[in-house]
């Protein structure tokens, strides 16, 4: 789905104040945190957007987080040009090279909507494979064995979406891309 002229002015004006790192780093302390994963500390940006940052962006410099961001802007931009019309994903809008901050559609949080690892999950998640299954395959692993916790699932309408696609990108990886 297009974003309107308006959001997507507001993104642009996001994605450069987010190239200054000097604003990177004081926007970590200035901007709602809505919840932490655990590799990266997920903000709220208003206007329906979230911004992915690496948990340990200002300690030490393992990777990890920003590992994350960038397996999730691959997953996204595979997944998405093979159904554009899906909408099962959250949404990814842009993400630093370097993987230092990734912009994403803002979804209502499943823990908040009372969500459970149940019948709905479990449905979801045969549709998911119907769609991508052949991308996640690598012969040895499929989303059997991805993080299926219920907090990588959000709402969007009453419907899941996963809103964590960095372990889905991690297979991809493996499975498809390389
Ligand atoms: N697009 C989103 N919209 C709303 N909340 C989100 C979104 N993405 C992540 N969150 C919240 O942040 C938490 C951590 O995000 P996640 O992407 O799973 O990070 P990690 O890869 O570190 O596990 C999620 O469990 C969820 O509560
Ligand atoms: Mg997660």
């Amino acid at each position: 789905m297009r974003l309107s002229a308006k959001r997507s002015a507001i993104l642009e004006q996001w994605k450069t104040r987010l190239q200054d790192p000097v604003e990177l780093k004081e926007l970590r302390s200035q901007l709602w945190l809505i919840n932490m994963g655990n590799m990266r500390r997920v903000y709220s940006l208003g206007d329906g957007f979230v911004l992915k940052l690496p948990r340990n962006q200002d300690k030490s410099c393992t990777p990890e987080g920003r590992r994350a961001n960038q397996r999730e802007w691959t997953a996204w931009l595979a997944l998405s040009r093979k159904r554009p019309r899906c909408s099962m994903l959250t949404r990814v809008y842009a993400c630093a090279p370097d993987g230092s901050w990734l912009i994403a559609e803002k979804v209502e949080e499943n823990r908040l909507a009372g969500g459970t690892f149940d019948k709905r999950l479990r449905r979801f998640m045969m549709a998911f494979t119907r769609y991508y299954g052949d991308m996640l395959l690598d012969g040895k692993c499929s989303w059997w064995c991805l993080d299926l916790g219920y907090n990588n699932f959000g709402v969007r309408d009453g419907r899941l979406v996963i809103l964590d696609l960095e372990y889905v990108g991690g297979y991809l990886k493996s499975a498809f891309l390389v």
